[in-house]
């Protein structure tokens, strides 16, 4: 088989998608209708064409607004994991961002069991494993962040369906008007109970945001890090620590429109600057992507071969939050 067909059957890890960002235009359109939610337009991929990084996350809120019942999250982690392992997913750590949900009214309970619900049916059919990243949403303000990472530790405490998927904590959405260090003590919390910390980071701000992730948030990965080459000092933090970055150059063309085309993404030169730079969709149903579409366009992109492409996949591998067994069985 060719390069195509080999990178497409790769297993792969993917560590930042966000599983709102996966939906199928047609349960947009179904769980719409069924729930009475007004979509500005007939088929929801008309509303697919973004030119900043806000203009999608419009986009991406009204997706969020037609989850309603508990079983709208399992069908939508269902088809989520169903979809990946189609294109060689066996692994990966997805986010979810309850805000509006809360705001709504709606127990985080439900969408975590929900979630847990859809994710085991799509386990026992495929064999993909998914595990969860609370995300805050920086639209709704650190004290929802806090509020909602209490709510988390106490289903914990109580013990609910499915809050052992949930292994890490990070924050999502807008970029313009925040500063990392508000989120300072919602990280604490998830910290000091053991949750993992990661943090969407400079897709739309500078790298001394970055850093401020790491030194106030605790954070082990950064979900984008664009703009980090501009900081020789961050950068060589960055390759010195093994500071993992999640990146999504296909994303970051058609949501973030950070560069032109994707040969001029900085992707490459993350790698070869020694950053644990790896490689992910971020909202695949958004943007017209799937997993190994995206190993395909950037293997064509870069005039990357099949060596170059498999040490990313275990870059995935070694950035990813499994313990050191867990980790041993998807190299
Ligand atoms: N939520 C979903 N995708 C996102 C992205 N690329 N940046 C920030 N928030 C998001
Ligand atoms: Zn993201």
């Amino acid at each position: 088989p060719g390069l195509a067909e080999a990178l497409e059957a790769l297993p792969k890890v993917e560590l930042h998608c966000h599983v709102e960002g996966t939906m199928r235009p047609a349960t947009v359109s179904d769980l719409a209708a069924a729930n009475e939610v007004d979509l500005p337009v007939a088929d929801p991929t008309e509303l697919y064409r973004y030119d900043s990084l806000d203009g999608f996350l419009r986009v991406f809120w009204l997706v969020q607004s037609v989850l309603v019942t508990q079983g709208d999250w399992a069908r939508l982690a269902y088809e989520s994991a169903v979809d990946g392992a189609a294109h060689g997913l066996v692994y990966r750590e997805s986010f979810f961002t309850p805000a509006r949900h809360l705001a709504a009214g709606r127990t985080l309970a439900e969408v975590v069991a929900g979630l847990d619900e859809g994710l085991a049916a799509a386990e026992a059919e495929t064999g993909v494993r998914v595990a969860l990243i609370l995300d805050f949403d920086r639209d709704f303000g650190a004290a929802a962040a806090e509020e909602t990472v209490d709510a988390l530790l106490a289903l914990r405490r109580a013990g609910a369906t499915g809050v052992e998927r949930v292994v890490g904590v990070g924050y999502d959405s807008t970029e313009i008007g925040q500063e990392p260090g508000w989120y300072a003590e919602a990280f604490r919390r998830a910290g000091a109970a053991g949750l993992r910390r990661t943090a969407h980071q400079g897709e739309d701000s500078g790298p001394e945001a970055i850093a401020a992730c790491v030194d106030l948030l605790g954070a082990e990965r950064i979900d984008h890090g664009l703009s980090i080459l501009e900081d020789p000092d961050v950068t060589s933090r960055f390759v010195d620590d093994q500071i993992a970055l999640t990146v999504c150059p296909s994303s970051n063309i058609r949501i973030a429109n950070a560069f032109p085309t994707l040969a001029e993404h900085v992707f490459p030169e993350m790698r070869h600057r020694g950053l644990l730079a790896t490689l992910n969709t971020d909202d695949p149903a958004l943007t017209d992507l799937d997993l190994g579409r995206e190993y395909r366009a950037v293997a064509s992109a870069f005039g990357w071969g099949w060596d170059t492409m498999v040490d990313i996949a275990l870059d995935g591998v070694a950035a990813c939050w499994l313990p050191d067994d867990g980790k041993a069985v998807l190299r």
